[in-house]
């Protein structure tokens, strides 16, 4: 572990243009043979992820959890699970990865926590009106008898928000909020205890030497008065909209001012929030300077190939952090997400655009956040077997949608049939048979594959000084394309359309696709100084 306390703090923080990594522990590398990605798997490929030249980790929930939401439902949050390698593991990762000059980044949870943490086991067992309970949001039923949920929230895996409970003698009882999965009741953040636990786990990892958090649903936590119907209700699972009374009510702030406090005790350390508002305003107050460092700006994920929409979401997440004097970050996918080369069009296109995407991405201002496998060109795998899904909106959606699993495939490391090297057991979710060609092996091999452009790409935007600067001016670009200019001088230039264009004056440093006689070809991008 590093002593960070005797290190000056640089005026430009490490994180603000770094490129992390998104590691989903399950899926990366199995160290055991039991079929499930663990923290010696990780270990074991660090000097990969050296090579792939990212500056940060963000491992997602590691902690004792059941499993019920792939680690979002946390039983302790100052132990690693077991099925991860326990904590000596984490300690391992964390000292070998700051030996290759990687930071390494946590998943803190702190909406809701599993129902076999010792809390809600002690409020269930305690009764009505226990200060028990109060650590959560338990509440009485409407009706007659109570056996109407107390409002009409819909759970964002499918289903009410609600889940009765039995009582010590038998009966039907109160009902507890869970805006995901039952066996993820939500906390009740209004009580003094729930921020003192969650301040005490910040201060337990960081104390072992984490560089900072990635903090889930950060426009959660908070819960409207009375927590009122919803007018218009949006049932529809997974899904995000400004006006859900269930997120982003402005007791959230007050909570991150908090938590900030923490972090500030621990200069060197960032924290990331999830936070899906669409709104800039409301989006830049959870990055003003007393909340949280940075926030996931979700809106390049969302945005198809199409260069008018591209744009705009580079104006919109640019303009949301600006006025608060944060910086930008980006992603093009994440372990909830569709992965991109689906999402563009699969196949060749799918492939060709998500180069062009990622060119686009490195040359933005900012933090780039790269989830595992987006390397390697990986496509979603929506043939999943049925009985292999383990995405809990799967049951919860009563089998009418197919949740996440397709996203969450483990990455293909060498050789020429599943598992890939991932593991020596079975993979806890099947291995297409075509990812022979994309395993991490391959692709070393070549320099035109996804990997190698990766590496290339986040190698230049290191030490070129063409990227400095905070800031980017568009460029005249025909129909179908578009171009920007980093303050440093690099030139970014995109084109979308079906037929190749010819690049403006300057040396190309490198190429989503082979230049020839100067023209950019159709789904690609180039950078130029
Ligand atoms: C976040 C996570 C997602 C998880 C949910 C509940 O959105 O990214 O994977 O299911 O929170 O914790």
């Amino acid at each position: 572990m590093r002593d960070e306390s005797a290190e000056a703090v640089p005026s430009v923080p490490w994180w603000r243009s770094a490129v992390f990594y998104q590691v989903y522990p399950r899926s990366f590398a199995d160290s055991d043979g039991d079929g499930v990605g663990d923290l010696g798997g990780l270990r074991d490929k660090l000097g990969y992820l050296e090579l792939l030249g990212v500056d940060a980790l963000w491992l997602c929930p590691v902690m004792r959890s059941p499993m019920a939401d792939g680690g979002y439902d946390v039983s302790d949050p100052r132990d690693i699970d077991p099925l991860f390698g326990g904590i000596a593991t984490l300690d391992e990762v964390i000292a070998e990865a700051h030996d290759r000059r990687m930071r390494v980044v946590m998943d803190l949870v702190p909406n809701h926590t599993s129902d076999q943490h010792p809390w809600f086991r002690a409020a269930l067992a305690a009764g009505p009106g226990s200060p028990e309970r109060a650590r959560y949001l338990f509440r009485d039923g409407r009706g007659p008898n109570g056996d109407a949920p107390p409002n009409n929230w819909p759970s964002i895996f499918g289903g009410p928000a609600w889940t009765r409970v039995r009582e010590a003698d038998g009966r039907p009882g109160q009902w507890y909020l869970h805006i995901f999965a039952p066996e993820q009741p939500d906390l009740n953040w209004e009580n003094p205890e729930v921020a003192a636990d969650f301040e005490q786990a910040m201060r337990f990892w960081l104390d072992r030497g984490v560089d900072g958090f990635r903090i889930d649903v950060a426009h959660g936590m908070a819960k409207p008065a009375g927590l009122p119907d919803m007018a218009g209700l949006d049932t529809r699972l997974l899904s995000h909209n400004d006006d859900d009374p269930r997120f982003n009510n402005p007791g959230v702030h007050q909570i991150h001012r908090r938590l900030r406090k923490v972090m500030d005790e621990y200069p060197h350390a960032v924290a990331i929030g999830e936070v899906w508002v669409d709104d800039n305003t409301r989006f830049g107050e959870y990055v003003r300077p007393d909340e949280l460092h940075m926030a996931f700006n979700f809106r390049l994920a969302e945005t198809p190939f199409r260069v008018d929409r591209i744009r705009d979401a580079v104006d919109n997440s640019l303009n949301a952090v600006a006025a608060v004097g944060a910086s930008a970050t980006w992603t093009l996918s994440n372990h909830d997400i569709e992965r991109e080369v689906t999402r563009y069009g699969g196949g060749a296109a799918g492939q060709a655009r998500a180069r062009a995407m990622i060119l686009l991405e490195l040359a933005l201002p900012g933090a780039v956040f790269v989830y595992n496998g987006a390397e390697l060109g990986l496509p979603n795998v929506d043939d999943l077997p049925d009985a292999a899904l383990r995405d809990p909106v799967w049951e919860r959606s009563g089998h009418t949608q197919r949740g996440r699993d397709g996203c969450r495939v483990p990455l293909p490391w060498e050789g020429e049939r599943s598992p890939f090297g991932f593991t020596t057991g079975t993979p806890w979710l099947p291995m297409p048979p075509a990812w022979a060609q994309l395993t991490v092996e391959k692709q070393l091999e070549r320099l035109d594959s996804m990997l190698s452009l990766y590496r290339m790409a986040i190698e230049l935007r290191v030490v070129r000084p063409e990227f400095a600067g905070p800031g980017l001016e568009w460029y005249g670009s025909p129909p179908g394309c578009l171009a920007f200019r980093r303050d440093g001088g690099l030139l970014c230039v995109l084109n979308a359309t079906d037929s190749a264009i010819l690049l403006p004056a300057g040396d190309v440093v490198l190429a989503s696709a082979p230049i020839t006689a100067r023209k950019l070809p159709a789904n690609s991008t180039a950078w130029l100084v």
